[in-house]
């Protein structure tokens, strides 16, 4: 078993503080501790401006700040209506713009076979990837999706729609993780940003795109895969890694993790950033196990998830602390050997969008040091179906689906 973030994934054993002000983004902190080593952590405004576009610290029991213009930005070019004389299958990757999404876009666009709609919130930067790493022009399709705003997402379901592509695959990639946070930001709908944007943004995508992938005509091969975490597995060694996941009753989802009527933890306790990305993995893993029992059998969809191992190098960790970004992935690579490079976690993924062999619904997939795939075991948690249940109910509601 990997023992990725068994540190990484851990509210890092410190204090930090910030504060914003007008002109920009200022932040305090003070010395940390980490691995034994004394360290001091400055955390720059660029690093924080960037999730801010979406998402705002605020200080509890204030008025709601809520992030700004998160429609469609005027850089989403309008999807074209595709070729009539295009055989590809059609795969949306949700976060492709870097990481597990980008290298998994790359195998599958690479392969021939696949066009890639990526579903990203900075457009730019998603074009630049793509380009960046080689993707082949008429293989992939940028379209704008900002998980952390409901609207984003209904308009990018719209404008694919609008390109015409009949699609085959959706991956639920994206995710925040904030484990340095002191105080929690929030969705444009007010939700506790990760939660908000891992869990209850794709949910409400899934449901949506659900309509167009089981319309699919003449295909036996359409899957809504959503990736998990090993860190949301408390059956694991890095899944009991405090703080550990735990939804409890899911008091404060039903509240609507808003900070003002309810708190912003699921299981209704204080703010803990890594905890919320381990709630929030847990939600995405429960998701995908509740959609297998809701639709497998009427549609013939296949739905998966999967921990694609230790991913040491990822954006992901781009708000943990500098040094802790430096010694990870050495750790995992030469004490762990948990370590899996971007380009063999996009391997792994593309199997599960694509390979034949793997379309049995309701699994939650592993690897092997060999990188043979298998069928791993969740959590009790991760796979309480009568959570599940009321997870999805909860959703519903907060997602207005219900
Ligand atoms: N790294 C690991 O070791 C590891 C292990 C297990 C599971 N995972 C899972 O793998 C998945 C990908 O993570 P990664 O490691 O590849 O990290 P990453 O490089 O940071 O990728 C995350 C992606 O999500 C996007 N994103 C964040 N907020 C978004 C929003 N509001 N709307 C749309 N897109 C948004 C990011 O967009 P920007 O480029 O615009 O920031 C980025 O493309 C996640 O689900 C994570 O939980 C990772």
């Amino acid at each position: 078993m990997s023992t990725c973030a068994v540190a990484a994934l851990s509210s890092p054993p410190t204090s930090f503080t910030s504060e914003r002000v007008t002109s920009g983004i200022t932040a305090s902190v003070q010395p940390s501790a980490f691995l034994g080593t004394k360290i001091s952590v400055c955390k720059g405004a660029s690093v924080l401006s960037r999730a801010v576009s979406a998402s705002i610290s605020r200080q509890p029991l204030v008025a709601p700040i809520r992030a700004q213009g998160v429609a469609a930005p005027a850089d989403t070019k309008a999807p074209t209506t595709t070729k009539k004389t295009d055989t590809k299958s059609t795969v949306i990757i949700t976060g492709a713009s870097s990481g597990l999404g980008l290298a998994t876009a790359k195998v599958l666009a690479d392969s021939g076979e696949w066009h890639v709609i990526m579903a990203c919130r900075d457009f730019l930067k998603a074009e630049r990837a793509a380009r960046a790493v080689g993707m082949p022009k008429d293989s992939y399709t940028v379209i704008h999706c900002d998980l952390s705003s409901l609207n984003s997402v209904k308009q990018f379901v719209d404008n694919v729609r609008q390109s015409g592509r009949p699609l085959d695959v959706l991956v639920c990639n994206a995710a925040v993780y904030l484990p340095t946070a002191k105080e929690p930001r929030y969705t444009a709908d007010g939700f506790e940003l990760s939660v908000g944007t891992n869990h209850l943004g794709h949910f409400l995508l899934a449901n949506m795109l659900m309509e167009d992938i089981q319309h699919k005509e003449n295909d036996t091969n359409r899957r809504v895969i959503i990736v998990g975490s090993i860190t949301g597995n408390t059956n694991t060694i890095a899944g009991n890694v405090p703080p550990k996941a735990n939804l409890g009753d899911l008091r404060g989802l039903a509240g609507g993790l808003d900070g003002v009527r309810s708190s912003v933890m699921i299981d209704g306790g204080e703010f803990d950033g890594a905890k919320a990305y381990k709630d929030s993995k847990v939600c995405n893993m429960l998701t995908m196990q509740e959609m297998h029992r809701r639709f497998h059998e009427k549609t013939g969809v296949t739905f998966a998830s999967l921990y694609p191992g230790c991913i040491a190098t990822t954006g992901l960790f781009r708000e943990h602390y500098q040094l802790f970004r430096t010694l990870f992935p050495p750790f995992q690579k030469y004490i762990t050997k948990g370590y899996v490079s971007e380009e063999e976690a996009g391997k792994r993924l593309a199997q599960v969008v694509s390979d034949p062999t793997l379309n049995k619904s309701g699994v939650y997939w592993s690897w092997n040091n060999q990188s043979n795939s298998f069928e791993n075991e969740l959590s009790q948690e991760a796979s309480d179906a009568e959570k599940a249940k009321k997870l999805w109910e909860i959703s519903e509601k907060l997602v207005n689906l219900s």
